[in-house]
C-alpha cells in the first residue's frame, strides 16, 4: 500500500466513525484518535523528513489537508448539534441568567374608565347590563319618545344596517329592553359602543363609547338623581368636585338637564379646558318621561324614575388631559402604554 493509499483508507474509516457517532465522549475519542499525538495522519506528518523531495510536497500536502479537514469537521459538529455540548462546555445553559423583560400589556384607557364608572355604581347598588349595538328602530327611537321628523332618525344621521335596523346612535336602547323585562324596583347602569356618522376630527369619532344609567321605583324623586349624580362625580373626579344642573331637552326624560362639573383642572376659577367659565359638561339627565313608561307597559300612575348617559371617551380626555380622541383608537403602543 503506497503512503497516498494509506492516507486515503485514514480519510474513509474518519469519515465512517464520524457519522456513526452519537455523543460527545465518542466525538472527543474519534479526534484523539485522529488528530492526537499518536494518530496515523501525525505518525505521517512526522515522518516527512524522510521522504523524497516529490513525495514531502505530494504526501505533505495531503496529511495537512486531511488535518486541516478533520479538526474542521469535528469543530461543526461540536457547535451545530446540542447533543455533543457535553457538561462543561460553554453551551450550557446559565439558570442563573436574568432573564429577557417580557412585554406586559396595559389596560386600554377606554376600557379603565368604564371599569372606574362600573365600580362606582356598583358600590351604590346599580347592577350592569348589556344591550345590542344593531337595533331596531323601536328600541333606539319609538320607545324612547324619539319623533318619526327627529334629525337623528334620517339614513344619514344613523348608519342603518337596512330599512328597520341601525347601528345604535345611544346605549338609551339598553332601557327598553331591561324595562320589558323587569319589574321595578331596580337600579342599572349599562355601558357599551354606539355609532354616529359624524366626520372624525380631534373631538369627534364615528363610533364612541357611552354609560347610560337607569333607576325606576314607586317614589323616585329629581333631588334622588342629583345626590346619585354628585356622590359619582366627586368619586370620579375628586371630593372637591362641585355638580350643577341646567335645563335641557331630551325626549326620553323631562324635566332634562345637563349635567355640569366645576373643571378639574383649574378648580372652577377659568381656564382653556373649560373655555373660561370654570364648568365642564359631563353628561345628560332627568326623570322618565311618562310616555316612555307606556311605551313598555308601565303605569307612570305608579313608577317615577331617572336616567342619564355619559360618553366615556370624554371623561377619560378630561381624567388624563388627551387632547384627541383619535389617540384612543390608533393602537398606537407609545399612547397605550402609558396607561399602567
Ligand atoms: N342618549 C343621550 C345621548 O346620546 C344621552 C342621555 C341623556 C341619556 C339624558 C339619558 C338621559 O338617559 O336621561 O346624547
Amino acid at each position: 500500500m503506497t503512503r497516498l493509499d494509506s492516507l486515503e483508507k485514514i480519510k474513509k474509516e474518519f469519515d465512517k466513525a464520524l457519522a456513526n457517532c452519537r455523543d460527545a465522549e465518542t466525538l472527543e475519542s474519534i479526534k484523539i484518535k485522529y488528530l492526537g499525538r499518536k494518530s496515523e495522519l501525525t505518525g505521517v506528518l512526522r515522518s516527512i523528513s524522510d521522504l523524497s523531495a516529490l513525495e514531502k510536497k505530494e504526501i505533505g500536502k495531503y496529511a495537512n489537508v486531511l488535518k486541516t479537514q478533520f479538526a474542521e469537521k469535528i469543530k461543526n459538529i461540536k457547535e451545530n448539534s446540542d447533543v455533543f455540548s457535553s457538561p462543561g462546555e460553554a453551551r450550557q445553559i446559565d439558570v442563573t441568567m436574568p432573564a429577557l423583560e417580557g412585554r406586559i400589556g396595559t389596560i386600554h384607557p377606554i376600557t379603565r374608565v368604564t371599569r372606574r364608572i362600573n365600580e362606582i355604581f356598583v358600590s351604590l347598588g346599580f347592577g350592569i347590563a348589556e344591550g345590542p349595538e344593531i337595533e331596531s328602530e323601536f328600541y333606539n327611537f319609538e320607545a324612547l319618545n324619539i319623533p318619526l321628523d327627529h334629525p337623528s332618525r334620517d339614513a344619514f344621521d344613523t348608519f342603518y344596517v337596512d330599512g328597520e335596523y341601525l347601528l345604535r346612535s345611544h346605549t338609551s336602547n339598553v332601557q327598553i329592553h331591561i324595562m320589558q323585562k323587569a319589574l321595578p324596583p331596580f337600579q342599572v347602569i349599562m355601558p357599551g359602543r354606539v355609532y354616529r356618522p359624524d366626520a372624525v376630527d380631534a373631538t369627534h369619532s364615528f363610533m364612541f363609547h357611552q354609560v347610560e344609567g337607569l333607576m325606576v321605583d314607586k317614589d323616585i324623586k329629581f333631588s334622588d338623581l342629583k345626590g346619585v349624580l354628585s356622590c359619582f362625580c366627586k368619586r370620579m373626579f375628586g371630593e372637591e368636585t362641585k355638580t350643577r344642573m341646567r335645563p335641557h331637552f331630551f325626549p326620553f326624560t323631562e324635566p332634562s338637564a345637563e349635567v355640569d362639573i366645576s373643571c378639574i383642572i383649574c378648580k372652577g376659577k377659568g381656564c382653556r379646558v373649560c373655555s373660561g367659565n370654570g364648568w365642564l359638561e359631563i353628561l345628560g339627565a332627568g326623570m322618565v318621561n311618562p310616555k316612555v313608561f307606556e311605551a313598555v307597559g308601565y303605569s307612570p300612575k305608579k313608577y317615577t324614575g331617572f336616567a342619564f348617559g355619559m360618553g366615556v371617551e370624554r371623561i377619560a380626555m378630561l381624567l388624563y388631559g388627551i387632547e384627541d380622541i383619535r389617540l384612543f383608537y390608533e393602537n398606537d403602543v407609545r399612547f397605550l402604554k402609558q396607561f399602567v
